[in-house]
């Protein structure tokens, strides 16, 4: 990949993860999912906005029935507890004994797949995984289990492919690195 360096708002980015890269990865994620999901017909949750376009490249490969639906987490402050808490927004689907797949573009603090995972469970799903693009594995604070990740990353800033920086860079087909 030809080295680039771009510019979002006031920081610089260069170019870190091609999309050649990414694809390959999501394929080798997929093969698993194929095989782990055969016959069990999962739903798969695509958390809004980052996971757009994993979910997409990710779902043409998965060649078993499935159903995919998407939804997001809205942030706000509980006056009754001392931490944000998220609510899951757009869930219309029945998720009690299904086979749940979360997407998500990235797992950091593992705050919101946490919050996530918690709320999905109170419903009796049959099974709850997690696939992530990427996943920074130093900054995680909480013990969580992340079954499927195409690639894990230092505790970096990332941009591109659905991951944004205030708002822009999710169009970018490869991944950008911070240049600090
Ligand atoms: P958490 O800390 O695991 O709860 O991550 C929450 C969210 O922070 C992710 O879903 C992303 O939207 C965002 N995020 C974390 N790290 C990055 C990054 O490097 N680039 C862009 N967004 C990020
Ligand atoms: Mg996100």
């Amino acid at each position: 990949m030809e080295p680039r360096t771009i510019t979002l708002h006031d920081c610089d980015f260069s170019t870190y993860i091609s999309e050649e890269e990414i694809i390959a990865r999501i394929n080798i994620l997929a093969e698993q999912i194929n095989q782990d999901y055969a016959e069990k017909a999962p739903l798969f949750l695509a958390v809004l906005n980052g996971s757009f376009m994993f979910a997409a490249d990710l779902m043409k490969r998965v060649a078993i029935p499935c159903e995919i639906s998407f939804i997001r987490l809205s942030s706000y402050q509980d006056m009754q507890t001392t931490g944000h808490v998220k609510e899951v927004l757009g869930l219309k689907e029945e998720v009690q004994n299904r086979h749940v797949v979360v997407l998500e573009d990235i797992v950091d603090t593992g705050h919101t797949v946490k919050a996530l995972l918690d709320q999905l469970n109170e419903r009796g799903p049959a099974s709850v995984e997690v696939a992530t693009l990427l996943m920074k594995p130093e900054s995680l604070q909480h013990p969580l289990h992340v079954k499927y990740v195409a690639q894990s990353i230092p505790n970096d800033f990332v941009v591109g492919y659905g991951l944004d920086y205030n708002g822009h860079g999710r169009n970018l087909r490869d991944i950008y690195k911070i240049v600090s």
